[in-house]
């Protein structure tokens, strides 16, 4: 018998982060020196308040299957944070817990789009959403939201993009690849859209809404529009904010018929999510955040540094992001220009290459995020390794000809 697999599978492509993660570990195992700026995730450990309750919970024997859901302490804690961070209020049975973030978007958009159904993903977006919907086989629509427009989605562009089949508006603020975020008035324009369209659900992603360089806090269109909340599902996580990558726990709070379709799925895939990981979550949930003011200001520290340097690079320019730990730097005046072997730059994804290959330095090409000519540098990495690879740029890009 020979080894077939789904043709939905064929609707798909690997995330370019990981693709790009799989191919610097390869160029390491080579021998290359190569300065990485992809990491997705915080360079700092998890604050040891959690950790210890890690500990404890593995001592006091929390090592068994919990509800599918996640324990009712900890959706309780979820539903507190959201009314308290977010101004949202939820039942328990209104959240279900889950293997990230990632899970939870994956898992709502499996128990609620049909063939066909259309997806408005404001680009440029973070990698994973357009392939969630093809898995799922719906349809995602890019919609283009050019850095004139802030990387925002106008009313606008969000009213010429719905259709009778769109399902979802998936909202990401702070954005990953850009760092921006929209304003309560950016939000209220958006919801005034929104409300003529019953049909439309909003996704929300807030999973940076606490890495902010402005000391604002993030608004939610839910609290915005109230209206709103009964088609709207909100999704969160400690990866980002508490540094837990690894610990792999997210969740979603919204519509109890939507959760409870997510829970039935979760029983009959991956049932629970780790116990130990609940447990570290509840502590992160529960204690107060005062590791967070120094985290964020040395991420700011750094995006200062990195927005300098790029600045200063011929054919390069950025804008300082408001959240988030990315910066999304144009580069079309790299477009059309030779290497020093003839190679001509058409596009960011050759730009990328060009900066792997001749300086060494690892980014990812906006073509990936759905806006060109950009690529995305992480800032969540020490400032030495940020100013090497600037100065490794600068010296590549010296070598270029038109
Ligand atoms: C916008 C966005 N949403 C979700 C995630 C995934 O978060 P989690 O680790 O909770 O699955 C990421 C990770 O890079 C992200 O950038």
């Amino acid at each position: 018998m020979s080894v077939q697999i789904a043709a939905r599978m064929g609707r798909i492509k690997p995330s370019p982060s990981s693709a790009a993660t799989d191919r610097l570990a390869q160029l390491r195992r080579e021998g290359r020196d190569i300065v990485s700026l992809l990491v997705g995730e915080p360079d700092f450990d998890t604050p040891a308040h959690i950790r210890r309750a890690a500990i404890e919970a593995i001592e006091q024997g929390q090592t068994r299957y919990t509800q599918t859901s996640g324990t009712l302490e900890l959706r309780q804690a979820v539903t507190e944070k959201l009314q308290r961070e977010n101004g949202l209020g939820y039942a328990p049975g209104q959240v279900i817990v889950t293997v990230g973030a990632k899970h939870a978007i994956f898992n709502a958009l499996a128990v609620t789009v049909e063939p066909g159904d259309e997806v408005i993903i404001p680009a440029p977006y973070w990698v994973s959403y357009p392939d969630m919907v093809l898995a799922c086989e719906g349809e995602p629509v890019r919609v283009a939201c050019p850095e004139a427009d802030g990387f925002l989605l106008t009313p606008a562009a969000l009213e010429a993009a719905i259709t009778p089949r769109t399902r979802w508006l998936v909202l990401n603020s702070p954005s990953n690849p850009t760092g921006a975020a929209y304003s309560t008035v950016q939000l209220r324009g958006l919801a005034d859209v929104l409300l003529r369209h019953p049909q439309v659900m909003v996704l929300t992603d807030d999973i940076y809404e606490h890495i902010r360089f402005d000391g604002e806090a993030t608004p939610h269109i839910a609290a915005i529009e109230p209206a709103l909340k009964d088609r709207t599902l909100v999704v969160n996580g400690v990866s980002k904010t508490y540094a837990m990558t690894g610990w792999r726990i997210g969740y979603a709070a919204g519509p109890a018929a939507i959760i409870a379709a997510m829970d039935m799925l979760q029983s009959q895939s991956t049932s629970c999510t780790t116990s130990v990981s609940q447990a570290a979550a509840l502590a992160a949930l529960r204690a107060p955040m005062d590791f967070l003011p120094d985290w964020v200001a040395t991420y700011r520290a750094r995006r200062d540094r990195a927005v300098a340097l790029m600045n200063a690079m011929p054919g390069l320019r950025c804008t300082a992001p408001v959240g988030a730990f990315y910066l999304f730097i144009h580069c079309g005046g790299l477009i059309g220009r030779r290497t020093a072997e003839g190679t001509l730059l058409h596009t960011d994804l050759d730009v990328a290459m060009f900066f792997l290959e001749s300086a060494g330095v690892a980014v990812i090409g906006g073509t990936s995020y759905g806006l060109s000519p950009y690529f995305r540098i992480s800032i969540a990495t020490g400032v030495e390794v940020i100013e090497e690879a600037c100065r490794r740029l600068a010296a590549a890009i010296a070598t270029l000809r038109d």
